[in-house]
């Protein structure tokens, strides 16, 4: 069991004895049922119906005029519950059916897992918990709110900062209390295996569909391929397709929040370095004695010190970079979407943006690039209002 589940040296299974049985029945479980024609009829008709695939690839004409080069948006933004977030617990739900569970616990950082898990819960009767940190419960309110429409109970967890750590230490903590009739809907791709596996499987249409309407649009595959990256779900699901086109640059985007030197900042990629957090071997912010670093971000969905352990292979071998958008910046482009294309963007995805307004001036005019739009920015209204006046912006 110790080496499976590894992208090179990452990855793995670090976990208390009590949830290896667990884990090793959810991976019997995906193998057996990932493939299996009903199970894949079920999902592909939610994720039609229900969820809204597929989404579209949008032409993003007035950002382009504005950057100086060609910007096409995965629009992963007009999914049902308003981000990719739905692709994995349609996917994750179907299997927990499947398996015979009766209850679902998810933790959540911005809200959108957690809409996402509560939503899925309600559909398919299950009772569902979220463990959310108070820091987030505060600055995501609006899901909060979303969450317990659906019929879920909102955990609230303090910890060192009440952010995305703390509520998936708390989540594993029920969860090995109460394996028998609850399955654990991880969030994203991290955490120890199968889950980067799983939730990869589950996010690779994003990728899949982009490809092919880049084909079927443009005529030729993208340049460069934009996605934020927290724990790295939204961006292994576009960068997965595109793995082999060894033209196609794949850059994620992590959360610089006032800047690395500041040390108030979220950016594992950049300037973590390796150690093993939620059961799985990757980069991880720590300070000089190896403690974890209690993260940054103005958006609750990037702020967590660890990230999935494909983007670590990824970056070690060269295939994709990693960057980070600074907080600032992430506000100027989510000002400059909203009133050139009428879009409001997730704070998440507008590290993408940033990425793409700081490559004003940089790249040709003929450049394709495809930035994954995960989600929607209506939840974040409140946030970007309180940064304003802190800042007098
Ligand atoms: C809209 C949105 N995008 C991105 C993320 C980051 O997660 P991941 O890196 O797993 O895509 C989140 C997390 O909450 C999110 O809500």
């Amino acid at each position: 069991m110790k080496n499976k589940g590894r992208f090179g040296d990452y990855g793995g299974f670090y976990v208390p004895e009590v949830l290896i049985p667990v884990l090793e029945e959810l991976e019997e479980a995906f193998y057996k049922y990932y493939k299996d024609e009903k199970f894949v009829a079920e999902l592909d008709n939610l994720s039609r119906n229900y969820a809204g695939r597929p989404t579209p690839l949008y032409y993003a004409s007035r950002f382009s005029e504005y950057v100086g080069f060609k910007v096409y948006l995965k629009r992963e933004d007009l999914l049902h519950g308003g981000a990719h977030k739905v692709n994995n617990t349609l996917g994750q739900g179907l299997l927990a059916k499947y398996m015979g569970k009766t209850k679902l616990i998810a933790e959540t950082g911005a809200g959108q897992h957690g809409l996402a898990t509560a939503m899925i819960g309600a559909l398919l009767g299950m009772e569902t918990k979220i463990f959310m940190g108070t820091t987030d419960i505060e600055r995501q309110s609006v899901n909060v709110h979303k969450m317990k429409l659906c019929g879920a109970e909102v955990i609230g967890v303090e910890g060192a900062t009440g952010t995305l750590k703390d509520a998936i230490n708390d989540a594993l903590r029920y969860w090995t209390g109460h394996v028998d009739d609850t399955f654990y809907l991880f969030g994203t791709a991290a955490g120890p295996h199968p889950y980067p596996t799983v939730v990869r499987h589950f996010q690779t249409p994003i990728g899949i569909e982009a490809r092919q309407q880049c084909l079927d649009n443009i005529g030729r595959l993208p340049d460069i391929i934009v996605a934020c990256v927290g724990g790295g779900s939204n961006a292994i699901g576009i960068f997965s397709a595109f793995l082999e086109d060894k033209d196609v640059r794949l850059v994620g985007v992590e959360a610089g929040g006032e800047g690395v030197s500041t040390g108030r900042h979220a950016s594992t990629l950049v300037a973590g370095k390796i150690g093993i957090l939620h059961g799985t071997k990757s980069y991880l912010l720590q300070n000089q004695e190896g403690q974890v670093f209690d993260t940054e971000s103005i958006s609750a969905g990037l702020d967590y010190p660890g990230v999935g352990p494909e983007h670590c292979m990824l970056k070690d071998i060269g295939r994709a970079e990693y960057v980070e958008a600074e907080d600032k910046d992430v506000i100027k482009v989510f000002d400059l979407m909203c009133r050139l294309e009428g879009i409001l963007p997730a704070l998440e995805s507008s590290h993408a943006l940033a990425y793409l307004m700081k490559s004003k001036g940089k790249l040709s005019s003929d450049t394709v690039v495809v930035a994954n739009l995960s989600g929607r920015g209506d939840k974040d209204v409140g946030i970007i209002e309180s940064y304003r006046k802190v800042t007098k912006g």
